[in-house]
């Protein structure tokens, strides 16, 4: 599995060479972000006079790096409460960027920042911002500190020592879960055929290997959701089409993730207690037959690493 994100930390060299160290990087590579010319050569952008952010478009594997990981590695290459300035250098071409390109994203990027706002006395001026264009530096900028060892790098080189040695083990961790998981229920539910019993032993050991909240399916009967199997505490029996999170991901026919469930308009708050969710749609013959909802009591407690694995555990 494949995501992406596009970041701007000032000048392009030492950023780039920081990120493709994190764990989990599949790949980088330097541009030119959120300008208004068309193919701008680097000579352009150094005029300052074309709106582009230098930036790295990082590929990575969010089964072994979160994009809350990724960001908090980020914020330790910037300052950011520098406006168009970065080290040494300065301009908005060196302004600080996180460019996304699916708003699915955007709450793990607010979660994030709102974390390291906590770092600072100052307010933050990293742009958020959806990627509206890219444009790939020429060649000789590509893996700059690589090809020239000796090169000009604004960032101290313990920096690229840190990146190295850290891992995201929290997602490395999740990882590991889901796969012995996954194994355990297809040893578990070898040659059965019955839905439910299947439903209701992968619901148990979900809930505890995880020990989340709440894990339960909901059925498509009737043209609504209706409850079970479930772990957890008593939960509502009936959700419309369309409603709430579980209907939503029925209806969008896709695996909705809410860092924070007050955040999403008409969440159906069957605890309190629940403050992040994930709803993964279950497909027989490409139909929604089901979903599979797991609540948190703690917010972001999901990301792409969990729908990845549950839609993995969904086609069982
Ligand atoms: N929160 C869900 C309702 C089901 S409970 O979380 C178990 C929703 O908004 O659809």
């Amino acid at each position: 599995m494949e995501k992406e994100i596009y970041l701007a930390a000032g000048c392009f060299w030492g950023a780039e060479h920081f990120l493709r160290q994190i764990d989990g990087v599949l790949s980088t590579q330097v541009g030119f972000a959120n300008g208004n010319t068309p193919n701008p050569s680097y000579e352009q952008v150094y005029t300052d006079t074309t709106g582009y952010a230098e930036t790295v478009h990082v590929r990575y594997d969010p089964t072994r790096v979160s994009l809350l990981f990724l960001l908090r590695m980020y914020f330790k290459a910037i300052d950011p409460t520098s406006l168009n300035r970065q080290g040494n250098d300065h301009g908005t071409r060196y302004r600080t960027g996180i460019y996304y390109t699916t708003p699915h994203d955007l709450p793990f990027i607010r979660f994030a920042l709102d974390e390291e706002a906590t770092h600072h006395s100052k307010p933050l001026c990293v742009e958020v911002e959806p990627l509206a264009n890219f444009y790939p530096a020429e060649e000789y900028h590509q893996n700059y500190l690589i090809n020239n060892p000796d090169g000009y790098c604004h960032l101290p080189v313990q920096l690229f020592d840190y990146a190295r040695n850290n891992r995201d083990l929290d997602t490395a961790h999740k990882t590991e879960q889901y796969q012995l998981l996954l194994r355990q229920i297809d040893a578990l539910c070898q040659g059965e055929t019955d839905t439910l019993a299947i439903r209701a032993n992968t619901c148990a050991l979900l809930h505890e290997t995880f020990h989340f909240w709440w894990t339960g399916y909901y059925r498509v009967e009737n043209n609504e959701l209706l409850l079970g199997p479930f772990q957890g505490p008593v939960a509502c029996m009936h959700i419309p089409f369309g409603a709430g999170v579980c209907g939503t991901a029925w209806k969008e026919k896709r695996t909705l993730l809410v860092p924070d469930v007050e955040q999403f308009p008409g969440h159906i708050a069957c605890s309190a207690a629940s403050r992040s969710e994930i709803v993964v749609p279950v497909r027989v013959d490409g139909t929604i037959v089901a979903v599979l909802d797991i609540d948190s009591q703690h917010l972001a407690t999901f990301d792409h690493c969990d729908s990845y694995w549950l839609e993995q555990i969904a086609t069982r």
